[in-house]
């Protein structure tokens, strides 16, 4: 697979900040969008979408990946959330970094830009070290 350019990263923060906009966020008022890659070149998206019944509310970086599965792909190459301007860079929950993790390697760019510009820049492996994974449920 092709490495993961500046081009692919600016249409990553493109989409994830248009996603944002349709966040449906009533009770936290925090709109969070997410834009994933993936082994095709395509790109999915996400927004959070809240629920009167709390816990039932799913997050942006979730929605995107139902999105790229449901596409038919299997691979995440690249990760860019898009939040507000708020004092820290927004970075996805520790949740969404497993489900991530299923789809993504540890070397996986995990970029976050506000409404201004980029914010933050890591890899998965950084984001969730010593990951669980299908090595521990599926062992040779
Ligand atoms: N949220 C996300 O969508 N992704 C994250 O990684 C962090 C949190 C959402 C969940 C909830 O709708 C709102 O942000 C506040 O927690």
């Amino acid at each position: 697979m092709p490495a993961v350019s500046d081009d692919d990263l600016q249409a990553l923060a493109a989409a994830a900040r248009a996603a944002r906009e349709h966040a449906h966020a009533p009770y936290s008022r925090f709109r969070v969008g997410a834009a994933l890659l993936d082994e095709h070149g395509r790109v999915h998206c996400g927004c959070n979408v809240e629920n009167a019944a709390y816990p039932q509310s799913l997050c942006a970086e979730a929605v995107a990946l139902g999105a790229l599965v449901s596409a038919g792909a299997r691979r995440v190459r690249a990760v860019v959330v898009a939040g507000g301007d708020g004092p820290e860079a927004l970075m996805p929950c520790g949740g969404c970094r497993q489900k991530l993790a299923e789809f993504a390697a540890a070397d996986t760019p995990v970029a976050s830009v506000d409404p201004h510009g980029w914010r933050a820049r890591h890899t998965l492996g950084e984001l969730l070290p010593f990951a669980f994974g299908q090595g521990h449920v599926k062992p040779r």
